[in-house]
């Protein structure tokens, strides 16, 4: 039986993309899935039935799904994600943050609307959907969750001040929850997809067929990451790369650094600015690194 038979997923903006592809997935491995989509535009304007649509798909395969059509950045919103997965199943284990709209520009020319609803859509609506889920998952002692960033923050992008701040930001987000989870069995980790997908088609010069993708570009090819990220056996605090078949993972890696005592001065720092920014000796670094080197001393 497959580890994920009547397990109930969440993956917001599933009516599409990479989120449909992985509610097949999860459907298709027996779980019971709420597909979220609010169903507007690649640039978050309007509304619309995508849910309907993969939730017919995945029901006419034998599978079983529910359609919740509310916005993650609305608060109310993202508590009725949880709360529809709760009255028609019971409980949440999974939960796959994978919502997301594009406003690309240059920062000289971009308004503070356009920053203000990427940070809404991606990484308020993320930290809105997993507040919701997080009690639950907490009390069960079991929870496995996804935040879907990009390599336009994790490395950056020109045009993408917006977006790459708020994917950026999911990494700190998992930082933390993937320590405040820990003994509670809940495991928090983050992909950085690559697909051909409408999303990717706002971006100006860009021509995507979401309908019908270059199969070495499909969504689907990025779906196995997520489902180990969700499995039993999922890591916990990492960051995973995928795309055309390609699976990583990347880290935050610190220098030695420098030792200038405490009569620095700015002029003693300068003189040191070599070894200051010097990358031949470094380490992995996180606080989750630090809490288990704690464990294991205990
Ligand atoms: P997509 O446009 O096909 O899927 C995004 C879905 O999110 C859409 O169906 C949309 O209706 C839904 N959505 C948008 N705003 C919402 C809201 N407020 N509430 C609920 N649903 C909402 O695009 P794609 O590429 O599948 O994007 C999925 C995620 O992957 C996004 O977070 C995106 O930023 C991320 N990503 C995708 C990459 C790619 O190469 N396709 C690269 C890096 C990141």
């Amino acid at each position: 039986m497959s580890e994920f038979q009547d397990k109930v997923v969440i993956v917001t903006g599933a009516g599409g993309g990479l989120g449909k592809a992985h509610a097949l997935e999860f459907a298709k491995r027996g779980a019971k899935v709420v597909v979220n989509d609010l169903g507007g535009s690649g640039d978050g304007v309007g509304s619309g039935d995508m849910a309907d649509a993969v939730v017919e798909e995945i029901t006419a395969a034998g599978g079983t799904a529910i359609a919740n059509k509310a916005s993650v950045t609305d608060r109310a919103g993202a508590q009725s994600i949880i709360d529809d997965a709760v009255s028609a199943f019971g409980t949440i284990d999974i939960l796959v943050n994978n919502a997301g709209i594009l406003r690309d520009k240059s920062f000289k020319k971009m308004d503070l609307d356009d920053w203000d609803i990427v940070m809404n859509v991606h990484l308020n609506g993320t930290a809105y959907v997993t507040k919701a889920a997080w009690p639950i998952m907490y009390e069960k002692n079991y929870g496995r969750i996804v935040f879907t960033s990009s390599t336009s923050g994790i490395f950056g992008n020109f045009g993408q001040a917006n977006y790459g701040a708020a994917k950026m930001g999911m990494l700190g987000f998992m930082n933390v929850l993937a320590v405040e989870g820990l003994s509670k069995n809940i495991r928090v980790n983050t992909l950085a997809p690559n697909a051909e997908t409408r999303l990717i088609g706002t971006i100006p010069g860009v021509e995507v067929n979401p309908d019908n993708p270059d199969p070495s570009r499909h969504p689907k090819l990025v779906t196995p990451v997520v489902i180990f990220m969700c499995s039993d056996d999922a890591p916990t605090g990492k960051t995973f790369h995928a795309g055309n078949g390609r699976f990583s993972c990347s880290a935050t890696f610190i220098n030695e650094g420098v030792e200038l005592g405490l009569d620095v001065t700015y002029e003693d720092l300068v003189e040191k600015r070599d070894q200051l920014v010097d990358m031949d000796n470094i380490r992995e670094m996180s606080a989750l690194i630090r809490v288990m080197q704690q464990q294991q001393k205990k």
